[in-house]
């Protein structure tokens, strides 16, 4: 017996010695070093759900090669400034719509005014200043599609989208964008692989309503049509509903100001590399070139990706991993945004008497130019002369003067917006690169939207954290709704 427990002794002391040091490194230091990389929405977002999560003693920098906000910032035209990229939110976006208002930011209406919809010849259809007119226009063309569509998108869409908050509240995490998504509704994981117009079909909708009005709104909020998948669609949808809102004095704010509500340090500079350390204190070396031009390098315990990392978007070496971290394939969209400060030539848009011409002009032809011409107010929601154009290439300056009859003042640039959703495939980008290496805008995948970014950057503080503790039952595990399950009992 003696002899038997004696040889117990080695045994356990082996196991003690290899297990100890990793669970005391994770006791002693609570609180770890994080690097985020990119500091738009998803990594600003991210670093104040890590605050959160960690509390006081966590150390949090932000790597920002340009400037924080990223695809979130304004452009001045005259003594006025306009939403450059993510423009309007939904009433429902909880995350953004939490963020405003814990930063004391206000909301300015974000809807759009009148509307058409522009075939390349003629305006399929247009709206009336009285709202009654305007349904029974949207009536005789569509039938009771232009009922259906809100239920739909409440009920079928945003009613299950919603559960998310349910879910990240409760501290559950995704390792997969698919596992993620299909926590909302097994439903959507149909939707991310089937076309828009093939999930409306089968709900009921017909083609005109699918090939105009979700067309134009498609082409409008990522200037492709509706063979993208349904998933990122029906955002889109969600895109065009009313009670949409921007932040006055410009979105970016929320990024700007996450950052100092999450006690973070912005590092200006670039990152060139993340390199994974071998018996060294640290997990990860970050290299960058800083302000002047200078490399340099930090290291930390846990590394989030919160920048699209695809090719031409990013030349992040990740190096001495095990097995190599590369590029994702797909690609993204080009697109060009051009502000006018001037007055549209309505019979581009082929509407005879300027006074009719819509305020916002959505296009349901995707061989046309012009994917949307929009009438703009600024971001303190006061009225302005200046028309936001998209466009799948650069107008050129013989289009410019087709298409406005007058201008002041024009601005035009062209920048990757977000990912060309034909070329997304089944395979998808995982939240985990590896251990505690994260990437946020995998959920770009599935789509992109301010609020996207927002549900990936909690997901993705609840891994860093869940995995920090070890609490491996709240990652990749079905999240027990207790109240739709008490409801269940009783029925
Ligand atoms: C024209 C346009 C219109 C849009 N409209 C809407 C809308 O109406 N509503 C909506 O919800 N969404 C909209 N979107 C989408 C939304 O803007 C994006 O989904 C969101 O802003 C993405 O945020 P992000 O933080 O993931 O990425 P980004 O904002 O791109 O942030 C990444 C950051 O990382 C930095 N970075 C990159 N590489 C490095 C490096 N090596 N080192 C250091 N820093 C680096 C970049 O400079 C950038 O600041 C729109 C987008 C565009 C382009
Ligand atoms: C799309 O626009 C082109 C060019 O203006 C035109 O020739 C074509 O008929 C239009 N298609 C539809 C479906 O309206
Ligand atoms: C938003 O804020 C409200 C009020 O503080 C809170 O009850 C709610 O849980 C928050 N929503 C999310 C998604 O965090």
């Amino acid at each position: 017996m003696s002899a038997s427990g004696g040889s117990m002794w080695p045994l356990r002391f082996i196991i003690l010695g290899c297990f100890l040091p990793i669970t005391l490194s994770n006791e002693a230091k609570e609180s770890p070093s994080i690097g985020i990389v990119g500091g738009g929405i998803g990594g600003t977002s991210t670093a104040y759900f890590l605050r959160q999560l960690f509390g006081d003693d966590a150390k949090i920098d932000i790597f920002e090669k340009r400037q924080v906000g990223g695809r979130l910032a304004t452009i001045s035209i005259g003594n006025q400034q306009f939403e450059a990229g993510g423009a309007v939110i939904h009433p429902k976006n909880m995350y953004m719509v939490n963020f405003t208002k814990l930063l004391g930011l206000e909301h300015v209406n974000g809807d759009m005014g009148s509307f058409g919809i522009f075939d390349g010849s003629s305006m399929r259809i247009t709206s009336n200043k009285y709202r009654v007119v305007t349904l029974a226009k949207l009536f005789w063309r569509y039938g009771m599609d232009i009922y259906n569509i809100d239920n739909w998108i409440n009920e079928k869409l945003l009613a299950k989208f919603m559960r998310i908050y349910d879910i990240q509240r409760a501290g559950h995490a995704y390792t997969t964008v698919p596992d993620l998504i299909g926590a909302m509704d097994s439903a959507f994981l149909s939707y991310m692989k089937k076309s828009i117009k093939f999930v409306m079909r089968t709900a009921g909708f017909g083609d005109a309503f699918i090939d105009e009005m979700v067309m134009g709104a498609l082409r409008t909020n990522y200037g492709q049509s509706t063979e993208i998948p349904g998933f990122v669609g029906a955002v889109s949808l969600a895109g065009v509903q009313p009670g949409l809102w921007a932040v006055k004095g410009g979105n970016k704010q929320v990024p700007e100001k996450l950052v100092t509500e999450a006690k973070a340090q912005v590092i200006q500079g670039t990152v060139m590399s993340v390199q994974l350390l071998q018996y060294q204190d640290k997990t990860y070396r970050v290299e960058y070139v800083d302000a002047e031009k200078k490399e340099q390098h930090r290291d930390y315990d846990i590394v989030i990706i919160a920048t699209p990392l695809h090719d031409e978007m990013s030349d992040i070496d990740f190096e001495d991993f095990p097995s190599p971290i590369e590029n994702f394939p797909q690609h993204y969209h080009k697109l060009t945004s051009t502000f006018v400060d001037g007055t549209p030539n309505s019979k581009y848009f082929g509407v005879d008497n300027p006074e009719d011409l819509s305020e916002e002009i959505l296009t349901c032809n995707d061989t046309i130019l012009v994917n949307s011409c929009g009438k703009k107010t600024d971001v303190l929601g006061s009225p302005a002369q200046v028309y936001k154009v998209f466009s799948n290439s650069p107008p050129k300056e013989d289009d410019i003067k087709q298409m406005f009859t007058s201008k002041k003042d024009i601005r035009m640039f062209s920048m990757m917006a977000y990912p060309d959703y034909s070329t997304v495939g089944e395979e998808l980008p995982p939240f985990v690169l590896h251990d505690q290496l994260y990437y946020v805008n995998a959920i770009e995948l599935a789509a992109s939207a301010m609020e996207m970014s927002s549900i990936a950057g909690k997901n993705v503080a609840l891994l860093a954290y869940n995995h920090w503790h070890g609490s491996l039952e709240k990652i990749d595990e079905p999240y027990a709704d207790s109240t739709s399950e008490t409801e269940k009992t009783e029925l």
